[in-house]
């Protein structure tokens, strides 16, 4: 099988990419290496795949690119490709969510359309579901979105949607819940708690943490990606969560367990779009998927402290 998977420089590209050709696959990789953080640091975590002989780098925005030619043999696309933050998203920058998260997209879905590809499966988020006291967050619940970012995610699982009913292009969406484990994004709460843990700063706590996320690790996302192209129902979205939902203030008390480190905590006011909540129902992509995330908190903190210090181990030789 040969992949297209777009993103493949970011957190979970190249983790997925790095899952396909072990798996045996070919990837053709895109990524624009925006600068939501260093292109130094998205080409190392690219370093396992490139060294693999099945895998090719093509470096260009989707809104740009000769899609056509990069979808020759295609048998499947993973479309991961976006700008990310949630709180970032407001003012000029929507502008670079828009672009690269919506008409992206649609640039890319009308390519896949007419090499007849067929099959997509598009990253989406936890943020399509909005501020809502509504827990678990089952796929059926009403979709109000709190952030601009979580409107470009919204937005774009619609028109995902819209190639398959319309033209049959076999589409799956998933909603990812914050994803965390190695590599991940340096503007992230857990990549940036464990780092103040490394270095002994303190860490930003946004309003009074007791906010709560459904943290995800990588490989479960991974895990859920895979078996949405083998046998996600086309046209369907699937929430992908942790089942380790915590408080932020819950998550800094594992961190100083797992780290064997005391964190310094400062305290500012809640950002706007940041959602009080999330939790996933994950019931559908239990049934259809035959997915159960297998990494607890615990673990996967454990998991990316060791991938941190690896890192620091590496810099200081
Ligand atoms: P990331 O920033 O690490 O990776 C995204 C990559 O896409 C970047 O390397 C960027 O350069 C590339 N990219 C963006 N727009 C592009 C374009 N127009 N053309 C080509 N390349 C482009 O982010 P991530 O955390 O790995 O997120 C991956 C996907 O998962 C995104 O779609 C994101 O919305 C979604 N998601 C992530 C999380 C999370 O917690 N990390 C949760 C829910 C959904
Ligand atoms: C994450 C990703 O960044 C989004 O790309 C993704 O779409 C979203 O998950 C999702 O699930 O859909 P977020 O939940 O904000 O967004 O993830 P973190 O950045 O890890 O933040 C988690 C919580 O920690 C938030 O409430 C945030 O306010 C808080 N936080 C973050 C802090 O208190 N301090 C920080 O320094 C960073």
């Amino acid at each position: 099988m040969r992949y297209l998977v777009t993103g493949t420089a970011g957190f979970v590209g190249s983790h997925l990419a790095e899952q396909l050709l072990a798996q045996g696959s070919e990837v053709v990789g895109v990524d624009a290496f925006l600068d939501n953080y260093s292109r130094e640091r998205k080409l190392s975590q690219l370093t396992g795949a490139l060294e693999h002989p099945g895998f090719r780098l093509v470096e260009g925005l989707l809104q740009e690119i000769d899609l056509a030619g990069l979808l020759e043999g295609v048998d499947h696309v993973f479309h991961l490709a976006a700008v990310p933050g949630v709180r970032p998203s407001w003012g000029k920058a929507f502008q670079d969510y828009a672009d690269n998260n919506l008409l992206a997209t649609q640039r890319l879905l009308e390519a896949c359309r007419e090499r007849e590809v067929p099959r997509l499966v598009y990253a989406s988020s936890s943020s399509v579901y909005g501020d809502t006291d509504q827990l678990p967050m089952h796929e059926d619940a009403l979709t109000l979105p709190f952030s601009p970012y979580g409107v470009t995610k919204l937005a774009a699982e619609h028109m995902v949607r819209l190639y398959y009913r319309n033209f049959g292009l076999e589409t799956v969406s998933l909603r990812y819940f914050t994803v965390y484990g190695s590599r991940q994004r340096p503007d992230m709460a857990i990549q940036r708690f464990l780092l103040a843990a490394a270095e002994g700063s303190s860490v930003t706590v946004f309003g009074d943490g007791e906010q709560s996320r459904d943290f995800t690790h990588v490989a479960d996302i991974v895990d859920a990606t895979l078996r949405a192209a083998a046998r996600g129902t086309p046209g369907r979205v699937y929430n992908v969560g942790g089942g380790s939902r915590v408080t932020v203030n819950e998550l800094l008390a594992l961190i100083e367990q797992v780290t064997g480190r005391r964190l310094s905590v400062e305290r500012t006011p809640a950002k706007p779009g940041d959602v009080r909540a999330t939790l996933a129902d994950c019931s559908s992509a239990r049934q259809d998927l035959d997915f159960s995330p297998r990494v607890s908190l615990k673990e996967g903190l454990e998991e990316q402290w060791a991938w941190l210090n690896s890192l620091a181990g590496r810099a200081s030789q």
